[in-house]
């Protein structure tokens, strides 16, 4: 762990490891935001809805930390509970990334012709299932200073054609965040757009179409590790602005 962390005194029962609640980290950046946590001895508790692919993440993710990998649906109430519940045994979440997101449709309808149930499963998973998990886990990451993660996309700002649904969703989980912030004095609460990524769910966005030019999810993960060590203000972010700069760009604002 980075000295700059500022979580509190560990709870009774505390095994020393700070408590990261992550949904959707079996692939993609969920997966190589626990690995970068993992690696800097946080506990994780993790889902995904496909046991498999979850197993092997835990597998994975087991040989540097403790892992809880509980398979379920984020929009789903007893799941959800299991993870708060999980976070507890382990002492208590100091971090939540709501993560797991739905695209709306691969390819995405334009709002014309949305499937209403397609809308609203979106909306829950996006919108509903963050803030009810941030409900649960809120007196855990308010005793431990904590902070929520949740993860945005340039399209909650930017409208474009065909991304209505996820759009609108991400759109108002961004809202959600900022007054959630303002009514949580005690946590940190960011919205975190990673930027265009080379993952499942992006080849889901634009099926058939090359996406090998995209950056990997590991290389935002110092982004957000930063985020999280110098504990920045409750806010909306985006992870190439948090990105150590590189040497030639260092040099040329020198320069200037
Ligand atoms: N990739 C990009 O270019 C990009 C750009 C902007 C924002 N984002 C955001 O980044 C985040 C991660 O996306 P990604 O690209 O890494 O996606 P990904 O590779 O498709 O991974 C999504 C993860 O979430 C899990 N998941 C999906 N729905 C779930 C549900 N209802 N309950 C529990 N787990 C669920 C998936 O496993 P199962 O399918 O087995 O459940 C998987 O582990 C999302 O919030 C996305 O909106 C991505």
């Amino acid at each position: 762990m980075n000295d700059t962390t500022t979580h509190n005194t560990p709870a009774a029962g505390w095994s020393g490891n700070p408590v990261a609640v992550i949904t959707g980290a079996s692939q993609g950046l969920g997966l190589a935001l626990a690995r970068g946590l993992a690696e800097r001895g946080w506990s994780l508790v993790i889902d995904a809805r496909t046991p498999d692919k979850l197993a092997a993440a835990d597998y994975e993710l087991s040989k540097l930390t403790t892992v809880i990998a509980l398979a379920g649906d984020v929009t789903d109430d007893d799941h959800r509970a299991d993870l708060a519940e999980a976070a507890a045994d382990l002492g208590g979440a100091s971090l939540l990334v709501n993560n797991a997101s739905a695209l709306g449709g691969s390819p995405m309808p334009a709002l014309a012709a949305f499937p209403l149930p397609d809308l609203l499963a979106t909306f829950e998973v996006n919108v509903l299932a963050p803030l009810a998990l941030a409900q649960l886990l809120l007196p855990q990451l308010r005793e431990h200073g904590g902070e929520i993660v949740n993860i945005s996309s340039d399209a909650a700002v930017e409208p474009y054609a065909g991304w209505g649904g996820y759009g609108a969703s991400k759109a108002a989980l961004d809202h959600a965040s900022a007054i959630l912030a303002l009514e949580e004095p005690k946590v940190r609460v960011w919205a975190v757009d990673p930027g265009d990524l080379r993952t499942q769910m992006h080849q889901d966005a634009f099926p058939g179409e090359d996406i090998s030019d995209l950056p990997l999810p590991e290389t935002v993960v110092p982004g957000f590790l930063r985020l999280i060590d110098e504990r920045r203000p409750s806010g909306r972010y985006q992870a190439s602005d948090l990105l150590p700069a590189a040497p030639a760009a260092v040099a040329d604002a020198e320069v200037a």
